[in-house]
């Protein structure tokens, strides 16, 4: 194991931005990954696991522990009756992987396709898109228990999976993600739910896996920036969620306004509200700006620093409460 000093985050990060790490080690296998928790519990150091750096925003000062880059790989394939098991290393990159599934002809996480990021991350945030969320296909979670020192499996239902949450999401200190399990269909039907697919399949009620993932892709390039040139983290807030009363009242005032039933609420379109209420479409602080093509996307340019996105956002939070009465909260992971 190579523990390093002092390695700066900015280039393990979508947002390419991010201080320094005061130690950093990467992981391959299940035993390096104890041996580096060990080390940071030895010592008392935090510790912040990273998988792609996709969902974090990392502050300028960076973090005083030790950062464990997840790279536990490999992929395996149990078949059984109208399924396969497909159990993937944490640090498997998620879109190859989906790219992987589409060949294979395994249904269940096509509408994933083009999120970045790995697949020890997909069961931390249940991240969703066009209608689908991982926690569909997810049949446990392999994990380091950071408490025992036990390689635990953590069934679906143990998940407490929700929109954007789960278990790992609100214990972070608690479990080191080292494998994904998935269900996958090998005969399907496609999840056609969210309006952009529909609209675009109308009149082909069977599109291909294939077919699908290129409209996605295609769909994904032109509503997220290239994170080659522009540092961004995908949607940097949630949808909120709001009672039934201020969602008939926000309806009233703004007809257009989508609303989603949620769990618990109304969930309603964040982006929809910066856009037409609050007119922040393209809003810029020093090099941070709500993307032109989709406002709950925060960018960083080249020039930005993590204090930029930082007073980007509580200038949206402050709006949304001022004009709302909405609290809003990121949906990205800010370490500061
Ligand atoms: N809209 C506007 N102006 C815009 C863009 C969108 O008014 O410039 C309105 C439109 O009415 C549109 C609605 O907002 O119909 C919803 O937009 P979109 O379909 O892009 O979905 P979203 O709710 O804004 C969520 C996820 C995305 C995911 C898309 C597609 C969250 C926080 N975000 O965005 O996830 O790709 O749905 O399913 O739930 C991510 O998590 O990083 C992410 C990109």
């Amino acid at each position: 194991m190579n523990i390093q000093e002092n390695v700066l985050l900015s280039p393990y990060t979508t947002f390419h931005l991010g201080g320094p790490a005061r130690f950093f080690v990467c992981v391959q296998t299940i035993d390096e990954a104890r041996e580096a928790l060990a080390f940071a519990a030895k010592r008392s150091l935090p510790v912040l696991i990273l998988g792609g750096g996709s969902n974090m925003l990392i502050g300028d000062r960076g973090f005083p522990g030790l950062v464990i880059k997840m790279e536990c790989c490999g992929i395996e394939y149990v078949e059984g009756e109208g399924n396969t098991t497909v159990i993937a290393g944490a640090g498997e990159e998620w879109d190859p992987f989906v790219a992987q599934m589409v060949a294979k002809g395994f249904w269940g996480v096509e509408n994933l396709s083009g999120i970045p990021g790995t697949v020890g991350a997909a069961p931390v945030q249940n991240i969703g898109a066009y209608g689908v969320e991982a926690k569909e296909t997810i049949m446990w979670v392999e994990a380091i228990d950071r408490e025992s020192g036990d390689l635990v499996r953590i069934p679906n239902s143990d998940c407490a999976f929700g929109y954007r949450s789960s278990t790992f999401k609100s214990k972070p200190d608690r479990y080191c993600i080292v494998r994904v399990a998935f269900s996958l269909r090998t005969s399907g039907t496609p999840n056609l739910s969210y309006k952009d697919l529909r609209e675009h399949f109308t009149g082909d009620a069977t599109p291909s896996l294939a077919a699908i993932r290129e409209f996605l892709l295609a769909t994904r390039a032109r509503k997220l920036p290239d994170i080659r040139h522009e540092g961004c983290a995908g949607s940097f807030f949630l949808n909120p969620c709001v009672s039934q009363e201020r969602a008939s009242m926000l309806a009233t005032r703004y007809p257009q306004l989508p609303q989603y039933p949620a769990p618990h609420g109304v969930k309603v379109s964040l982006a929809w509200l910066l856009d037409h209420a609050l007119d922040m479409r393209g809003a810029r602080i020093g090099g941070a700006r709500l993307y032109e093509q989709q406002p709950l996307v925060l960018v960083a340019d080249t020039s930005a620093t993590a204090n930029d996105v930082l007073a980007l956002r509580d200038v949206v939070a402050k709006k949304m409460r001022d004009m709302f009465a909405i609290e809003i909260e990121s949906e990205v992971k800010i370490i500061l």
